[in-house]
């Protein structure tokens, strides 16, 4: 899709659509929208009037101008009360709108961009690419049928009023251009079946955003894991026909930058193991690769947008199947970071390939480490759908995650990480056990990674809920949603 900035006035410009936000009071109305409406011998004001357009939250109405303003169309979208306004609400109108305006198979619309309530004409524009752009995401790539029935917008025409504002536009298109597209590369990810999106389609994926952005890019097989003595993800990945992968991605190496490590979990498909799943819903393990997809999606922007950070990206990447090679209940592990752990579930593997890939971490002495991972069912059971749990051993790293969020609307819930926790995995026969009790799941998950990364400030994020989602949210289609990726990058945008 195609975004473009130009100086114009919303009242005198020639379009087949302009759209047009309201809030739920004419006295609360930007001068673009009363200026439309002057032109337009007060229209709008007469249907706030009558009551046939309320400019209720996320209401819309199509108006045909005939021949009244230069447009031909008018779409008035509803932003509800101004003291309530804040971006995530702009976020889901813009998605609203865009939604609208696609369906009406409308290619090419225009609209009025300036400052919004206490929010700067920059953010304004930010947060509406992201909100139209990840509101109206398809995954179509394997439908064939009716395909000439897909609608698209291909053309967004935001309008500034002076050059200042033009230029305050553009760089916030452009910084929401780059960050959708992200979150959407990391959705076509996880939306994509396990057939396809395997642990070497995770490489070529990196391999091509290695090649356009220059990043730095590792790969090992799983031989070489082995020998270097990754022995819980070797556990993991042996089961498996599909090669494992373990991918480090690595931008602005050696220029004497903080270090971040993003670590996310590559299970591209999770059976459980020989401790297998049930059949119901199981196709849903396909999306046990997203906390891979969110971080492959961060280092993408993390370089598109010449974040001064080196950044660094570990993939642990593998299918969980059960095989005659497969690992077993009892085994006994040996990690990288030389602790050992006994298998109880092989369906707690996340915490396995993590744990080899935590300590991996540690080579590049980074400042912080997050980690994303569909870890646990009981995290849902916890927090819901739409939450993300946070652990973490360090409360300024924690801080700094939770202000990202807030700022992108990503939900988090800090959960305790306290010393009694620990007694749960302790094990008779090895220094570990991969699971506790039925107890505390999620906590217990992330006690488990603390004992990979030592001293260094680390925050787990238990993404298992918001991952994959069976309800549409404003901006949030149902299926894959990208999480995490729009929480990095804020977070490495305001690394200080
Ligand atoms: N990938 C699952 C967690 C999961 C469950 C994500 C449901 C999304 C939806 C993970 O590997 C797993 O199976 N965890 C086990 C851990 C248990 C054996 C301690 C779980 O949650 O049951
Ligand atoms: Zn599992
Ligand atoms: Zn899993």
């Amino acid at each position: 899709m195609d975004i473009q900035v130009e100086r114009g006035m919303a009242d005198g410009y020639a379009c087949g659509l302009l759209l047009l936000f309201s809030f739920d009071s004419p006295e609360d109305w930007e001068k673009p929208v009363r200026e439309v409406d002057r032109k337009w011998g007060g229209f709008l004001s007469t249907l706030m009037k009558q009551g046939d357009f309320k400019g209720e939250l996320f209401e819309t109405r199509l108006l045909f101008t005939h021949g009244g303003l230069p447009a031909q169309r008018v779409l008035l979208t509803g932003l509800g009360k101004k003291a309530e306004f804040d971006l995530e609400k702009w976020r889901g109108a813009s998605s609203k709108a865009g939604k609208v305006i696609r369906d009406s198979g409308i290619k090419e619309f225009a609209l009025p961009v300036g400052a919004l309530g206490a929010f700067s004409e920059e953010e304004v524009a930010e947060s509406f690419v992201t909100g139209f752009i990840l509101g109206t995401y398809q995954f179509n790539e394997f439908k064939t049928l009716d395909r000439d029935k897909i609608k698209q917008v291909d053309t967004v025409l935001l309008l500034g009023e002076t050059d200042e504002q033009v230029r305050s536009i553009e760089k916030g298109s452009h910084a929401g251009k780059i960050i959708s597209e992200a979150v959407t590369r990391a959705r076509d990810l996880v939306n994509g079946p396990g057939n396809q999106i395997t642990p070497t389609a995770l490489v070529r994926t990196c391999q091509e955003i290695a090649r356009t952005h220059s990043l730095g890019i590792h790969v090992m097989d799983v031989g070489e894991a082995e020998t270097m003595g990754m022995g819980a993800f070797v556990a993991v990945a042996k089961g498996s026909h599909e090669p494992g992968k373990f991918i480090t991605l690595e931008y602005n190496r050696g220029k004497g930058l903080d270090t971040i490590a993003l670590v996310g979990k590559g299970i591209t498909f999770d059976s459980g193991g020989i401790s297998i799943k049930p059949s119901e819903r199981m196709e849903r393990m396909k999306d046990d690769m997203s906390g891979a997809a969110a971080v492959i999606g961060a280092m993408e922007a993390a370089a598109r947008l010449r974040i001064p950070l080196h950044v660094v990206g570990i993939i642990p990447a593998t299918e969980n199947l059960p095989d005659g090679k497969a690992y077993k209940p009892g085994d006994i592990l040996k990690s990288l970071s030389g602790q050992t752990v006994e298998v109880i579930s092989t369906d707690a593997e996340g915490r396995l390939i993590l744990c080899d890939a935590l300590t991996y971490s540690l080579r590049y002495q980074p400042k912080a480490i997050i980690d994303l991972a569909t870890l646990t069912g009981a995290c849902i059971i916890a927090l819901g759908d739409y939450v993300t749990g946070l652990l973490a051993n360090d409360g300024a790293l924690a801080q700094r995650i939770e202000e990202a969020a807030k700022k992108t609307g990503e939900k988090v819930w800090r959960l305790p990480i306290w010393d009694e926790y620990f007694d749960y995995i302790k094990s008779d026969s090895a220094d570990f056990r991969n699971v506790g009790t039925r107890a505390a799941g999620a906590i217990i998950g992330g006690v488990f990674l603390n004992r990979f990364v030592q001293k260094t400030p680390w925050v787990h994020l238990d993404i298992a809920g918001p991952a994959s989602i069976d309800k549409d949210q404003p901006y949030v289609p149902k299926g894959g949603t990208g999480v995490g990726v729009r929480l990095l990058v804020q977070l490495l945008r305001d690394w200080k």
